[in-house]
């Protein structure tokens, strides 16, 4: 089965043409253009200006992959959660095309997705395939959350944030340094240089009994501390910089692998996932394996190349294959965004 697959729910355009056979699913072809320039002018995204530019890009970048002799069998789209005016862009020109091709449409959810950028092309770091029940840790810019999966498709959020996401507080924190959005791989490239033990910072909810996140208090934390050392503000204050992005860094991903572990152990996963802007992060992928080996026998560990933890169409269309499998379609008068669209 042919995919063809959109992105367009925050600030990256992108469009993949997925393949899908029995439980593999892999790349075609795919092409994408990144905003962050232009949010990067402004701190963050802005939706109107973000919506602005998918409407440019678009169209073309859907000419680019679909092919009018050799259409894709479905066509899938992301339809929540995100940005209500990105992702109509995506909706409504994926609406034309159902519309005037009949090809069948497929709604997926944007964290849907993330979990399922762990099927791509299918490569476990231990060359086993994922097993059920999955643990998928999804941390992103606006998202952490802990999915169970009993099997394909059937999810159960067993915790997620109270306040700000992972990648949001790594965002904010960076932004206090002085660094531009995304501030995630501006803080960890310092970080890979200091000590993560230099600021004594909080781990937020680490012994809290339930799977449930707040890096508000990190982050104020992290404010307070910046007010207090201005020297960090400075670019010429490296050694003091990189020790600050250590700690910081540090204490996320504490929390994150504590309570992955944890959840992992009372559920009996036989797999845990990673995914989400964040699990980009060098330091959250090696700690979360390196403690997988260490404390849990006969669980395999997953987790995308860097280039699909990021937003992108590929896992859009891993998803998309999952859903056509079992029928989950949309018809196009039907499709419509979901901006608040949560997994449960
Ligand atoms: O999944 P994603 O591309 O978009 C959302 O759905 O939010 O995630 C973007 C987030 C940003 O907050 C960015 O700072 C963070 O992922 N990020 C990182 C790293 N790479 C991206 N955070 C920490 N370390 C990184 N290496
Ligand atoms: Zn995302």
């Amino acid at each position: 089965m042919r995919i063809l697959a959109v992105e367009s729910s925050c600030d990256d355009t992108s469009v993949a043409l997925m393949e899908g056979r029995g439980t593999q699913v892999r790349v075609l072809k795919e092409t994408a253009r990144s905003q962050i320039d232009i949010h990067a002018l402004y701190g963050g995204v802005v939706p109107e200006v973000a919506a602005r530019a998918h409407a440019e890009v678009m169209v073309p970048l859907l000419a680019h992959i679909f092919s009018k002799r050799n259409p894709p069998d479905v066509i899938a789209v992301t339809v929540g959660p995100g940005l209500v005016t990105s992702l109509v862009v995506g909706i409504e020109a994926v609406r034309v095309l159902s519309a005037l091709t009949g090809i069948p449409l497929i709604a997926v959810n944007h964290i849907e997705g993330h979990v399922y950028s762990n099927w791509i092309q299918e490569k476990a770091r231990r060359g086993t395939p994922i097993k059920f029940p999955a643990l998928c840790l999804v941390v992103s810019g606006g998202h952490t959350e802990l999915i169970l999966m009993k099997d394909h498709l059937r999810y159960k959020k067993i915790g997620a944030t109270r306040d700000d996401a992972a990648g949001e507080a790594f965002d904010k924190v960076a932004k206090l340094l002085g660094l531009e959005y995304p501030g995630g791989p501006k803080i960890a490239a310092r970080a890979a240089r200091g000590r993560r033990d230099a600021v004594r910072l909080p781990r937020p909810m680490l012994t809290h009994h339930s799977y449930e996140f707040s890096f508000a208090g990190l982050k104020t934390a992290a404010l307070y501390y910046i007010q207090d050392n201005p020297a960090l503000t400075k670019p010429k204050s490296k050694k003091l910089r990189a020790d600050f992005c250590a700690s910081f860094e540090q204490a996320i991903v504490d929390v994150l692998v504590t309570k992955t572990i944890r959840a992992a152990q009372q559920y009996s996963v036989k797999s845990v996932l990673l995914s989400g802007g964040v699990a980009g992060n060098v330091h959250l992928r090696e700690s979360l394996d390196n403690t997988i080996k260490k404390n849990l026998s006969n669980v395999t560990y997953h987790v995308p190349p860097i280039k699909y933890c990021m937003d992108n169409a590929a896992m859009i269309g891993a998803a998309g294959y999952f859903k056509a499998r079992a029928k989950k379609f949309t018809r196009w008068e039907k499709i419509q965004a979901d901006p608040q669209w949560e997994i449960k």
